[in-house]
């Protein structure tokens, strides 16, 4: 099984991914615009070759370069992959060049272009915030005739929450008209009030395989605005509680909606006040900022190595269990500059040492990091508790009893 895989270098959790399909014997051929001698070591010793192109999304460049070193090698391809959403299109667009099975560049489109997506879904009578595709000023005040105020800007392809404002009146719409004047299209969309969950699959042949629900604290667009917050993604344990049932059957609907065959996928969607689900985004490829070793601390599993058997032969291959509720909790320095201390965490290995299955914060001395254009902060730490209410209590203690300060 020979594997072409996009940017195993960047970002910093494609190397797992690479991992996961040496583990189940795939050989994996690399491209990317980092140069080989700056792969990272996980993903140099998983990969059979690597080849560095210097625009990676020049899709005929990159097709054209791909052609020619399989031509050069005598390499046949079996799977094209990439869990970074960026490259969605570009790997379809590989597959289509290649004759290779998998998504094609139509499906993919539906998974990146956030109006097109509602579409398709307003087409199977799934519940979408009312939307509007706006490239201009009168579209948008057009737009926020229709749906109302509060409502949301966002644009079409966006990924963690950049560019998205919450608009509650008209001044307000005149300011962010000016704010998003560098995005070239966005969605206008009526704005739901509720939490916020995911639903993560592992698909093979069409059928789902293995599901994650996330719970988000806070919404990400307070994460984002909030610099305070220590922003968590919990893998919640029980997944048949009444209150995730809309949600998980909007999810199962929205992948039939969409014709999802293989590999992963990431949905967004909205609990409302009563109990309605209303959908809000879906990705072909994982969560991100580390939500797939959430998934694994919560089953016991590999879901990197799972997703690969998955592309590679139709199956998991392993066993997991739900077993904990596992969450990831983002912390952000106080101050600027360089990390100069860390407070309490000592006191929480204390109380919650063995809850608590990673650390990974920023060193001292290190330069924090710019909390907006990261979902990583300065470090995060991950637990995990079979009780949702225990699990919630570590994690807000983490919340609240770390801190970590820059200077
Ligand atoms: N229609 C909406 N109603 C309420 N909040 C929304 C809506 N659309 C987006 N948001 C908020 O903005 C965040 C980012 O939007 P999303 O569509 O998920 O884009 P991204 O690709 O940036 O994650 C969401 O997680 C949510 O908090
Ligand atoms: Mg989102």
């Amino acid at each position: 099984m020979n594997v072409l895989f996009l940017s195993p270098a960047f970002p910093a959790e494609m190397p797992a991914f690479v991992e996961g399909l040496a583990k189940v014997g795939a050989h994996v051929y690399g491209i990317g615009e980092q140069p080989e001698g700056a792969l990272p070591e996980r993903a140099k010793r998983a990969l059979t070759a690597y080849k560095q192109v210097s625009g990676l999304f020049d899709t005929q460049s990159t097709v054209a370069t791909v052609l020619d070193q399989l031509k050069k090698y005598g390499v046949t391809i079996d799977r094209v992959e990439s869990p970074w959403e960026p490259t969605v299109e570009l790997t379809a667009q590989l597959r289509e060049a290649l004759g290779v099975p998998g998504m094609g560049l139509e499906q993919a489109t539906a998974f990146r272009d956030k109006e097109i997506m509602k579409q398709v879904l307003d087409g199977a009578g799934l519940r979408t915030p009312h939307h509007h595709r706006c490239n201009t000023t009168d579209q948008m005040r057009a737009a926020a005739e229709d749906v109302g105020f509060p409502l949301i800007v966002k644009p079409i392809a966006g990924a963690g929450s950049a560019d998205t404002y919450r608009v509650n009146d008209a001044a307000e719409l005149d300011n962010v008209i000016k704010l998003v004047g560098h995005v070239p299209e966005v969605s206008v969309e009526e704005f739901i009030e509720g939490e916020e969950f995911t639903f993560d699959t592992i698909c093979a042949n069409g059928e789902v395989l293995y599901y994650n629900i996330a719970w988000y604290r806070p919404r990400p667009l307070i994460a984002r605005s909030l610099e305070w917050t220590s922003p968590q993604t919990m893998s919640l344990r029980d997944v048949d509680a009444p209150h995730l049932a809309p949600g998980k059957a909007l999810g199962f609907n929205v992948l039939k909606a969409l014709g999802f065959r293989d590999g992963y996928t990431h949905m967004e969607w909205f609990l409302t006040p009563r109990g309605e689900a209303v959908f809000g985004e879906i990705g072909a490829r994982p969560p991100g900022a580390r939500t797939v070793d959430v998934m694994n601390h919560a089953c016991d599993a590999d879901f990197h190595a799972g997703w690969a058997s998955a592309v590679c032969y139709g199956t998991l291959g392993q066993s997991w269990e739900r077993r904990y509720n596992a969450a990831s909790i983002f912390k952000r320095a106080q101050g600027q500059g360089r990390i100069q201390r860390i407070e309490g965490l000592e006191s929480l290995m204390h109380r919650y040492g063995r809850h608590i299955v990673a650390v990974e914060l920023l060193p001292i001395g290190a330069p924090r990091r710019n909390w907006k254009q990261t979902l990583l902060s300065d470090g995060h730490l991950m637990v995990r508790h079979p009780d949702l209410s225990s699990c919630i209590e570590i994690c807000d203690a983490v919340g609240t009893d770390l801190q970590l300060y820059a200077g």
